[in-house]
């Protein structure tokens, strides 16, 4: 009976650090969610590509608020909600930082 209980309860424990461990992958890096959500149009080195203009000469054209608005609400041929909140934020940030 004691020996089942322990097993039980070491279980849980594995379970319960599973479930930590798998919320530390959301924590994604600004540049990994470029990678995931613009660099299909706009490059991976923010060149340009597949139909998106490049990224890496905006200089001092927008704002990190006008790039969160170009990103939630999109601007002519780029759609909408490529990113959002938080993210759209950090995004912005770190494409500031790429001029
Ligand atoms: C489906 C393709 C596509 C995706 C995905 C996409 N874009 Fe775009 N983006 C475009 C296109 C096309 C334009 C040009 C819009 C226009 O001016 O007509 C554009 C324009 C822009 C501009 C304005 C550039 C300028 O010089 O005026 C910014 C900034 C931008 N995108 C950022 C992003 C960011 C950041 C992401 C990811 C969160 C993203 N885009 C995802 C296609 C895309």
């Amino acid at each position: 009976m004691k020996k089942l209980a322990l097993t039980g309860s070491s279980l849980l424990f594995i379970l319960f650090l599973a479930a930590c461990g798998n919320s530390d992958n959301t924590a994604e890096t600004p540049q990994e969610a470029f990678e995931n959500n613009c660099a299909m149009c706009h490059g991976q080195d923010l060149s340009g590509g597949n139909g998106g203009p490049p990224l890496d000469n905006l200089g001092s054209k927008y704002t990190k608020e006008e790039l969160v608005d170009i990103m939630e609400n999109g601007k002519g041929g780029m759609p909408a909600g490529q990113a959002e909140g938080e993210e759209a934020e950090k995004i912005a940030e770190w494409l500031q930082e790429q001029q």
